[in-house]
């Protein structure tokens, strides 16, 4: 089931360069958490610290906590592989995998947790996700042909497809809709809208409107400057960052006056 995220004190590295600094954070559970902010602030860098992908690239590292339902994430005793079957990621842009076809994109991630499935199972789980993804009635007619064969809009339902088919408790979305036409963005963001119900979802946007559509509540990240560490200037329900913000930074960058 959905579960809420607990950050503190997060300061995030690569190497020496401290590129985000002190995060705290509640993300509530079965709901939409909207991070913005400029470019370079470290929104995806925060955002693979939730599923502990930040760890994967050489010299990256953490300070601080990360819990999920009152868990830390980086304890000793947890298993990063098990973590990101629990926090789903869909990727900024679609990522298919080039020579499986659509049937077996949507199955990648349970074939990589090992699971064994017969094939009636494989052949539900596949339409589930594919029907929860918005993509089942545009594909189910050549589940057989190439991921690859799709448009750049299907192609990203099908990653979505693809994270939500191994049921993780928590979806983190990295601007998944920046490479989409309008018609594309608007079944992703009705998609996940029906997602909140169950899942707890964490999305990256520049998108303004997107924000204000899709979330309960939205954290602004900012920088100082070139080489300083991204900060979380503030979080608040998104009603509130878009009508009467607490910062007067959250204020200059919503009404496009920097950033
Ligand atoms: N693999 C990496 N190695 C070293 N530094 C990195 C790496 N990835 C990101 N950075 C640095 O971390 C900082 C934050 O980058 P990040 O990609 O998280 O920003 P962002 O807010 O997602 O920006 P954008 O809106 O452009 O996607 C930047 O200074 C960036 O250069
Ligand atoms: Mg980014």
């Amino acid at each position: 089931m959905a579960k809420s995220i607990d950050v503190s004190d997060l300061n995030i590295y690569y190497g020496d360069f401290l590129a985000v600094e002190g995060v705290n954070m509640t993300i509530t559970a079965r709901s939409v958490t909207a991070l913005i902010g400029p470019s370079g602030c470290g929104k995806s860098t925060f955002l693979r610290t939730l599923n502990r992908m930040h760890e994967v690239i050489p010299g990256a590292r953490v300070e601080g906590k990360v819990l999920v339902d009152g868990q830390s994430l980086y304890d000793s005793a947890v298993d990063p592989v098990e973590v990101r079957r629990m926090v789903g990621m869909v990727f900024q842009r679609p990522n298919p995998f080039p020579t499986m076809s659509i049937y077996e994109n949507v199955l990648a991630g349970l074939r990589l947790n090992n699971k064994k499935l017969s094939k009636s199972d494989a052949d539900a789980v596949v339409e589930k996700a594919l029907r929860g993804a918005n993509l089942w009635n545009e594909v189910k007619d050549r589940l057989t042909k190439p991921g690859m064969g799709l448009s750049g809009g299907q192609q990203q339902r099908l990653c979505i497809a693809r994270a939500i088919a191994v049921e993780p408790q928590i979806l983190l979305m990295d601007e998944p809709c920046s490479a989409l036409d309008p018609i594309s963005t608007s079944a992703i963001e009705d998609l996940i809208h029906e997602l909140k119900e169950q899942y707890t979802i964490v999305i990256v946007t520049h998108n303004m409107q997107q924000a204000a559509r899709v979330s309960e509540d939205t954290a602004f990240f900012n920088l100082a400057g070139a080489g300083k560490p991204g900060r979380l200037v503030e979080m608040n329900p998104t009603k509130k960052i878009f009508s009467v913000p607490d910062e007067e930074a959250t204020e200059a960058y919503i009404s496009g006056r920097f950033g």
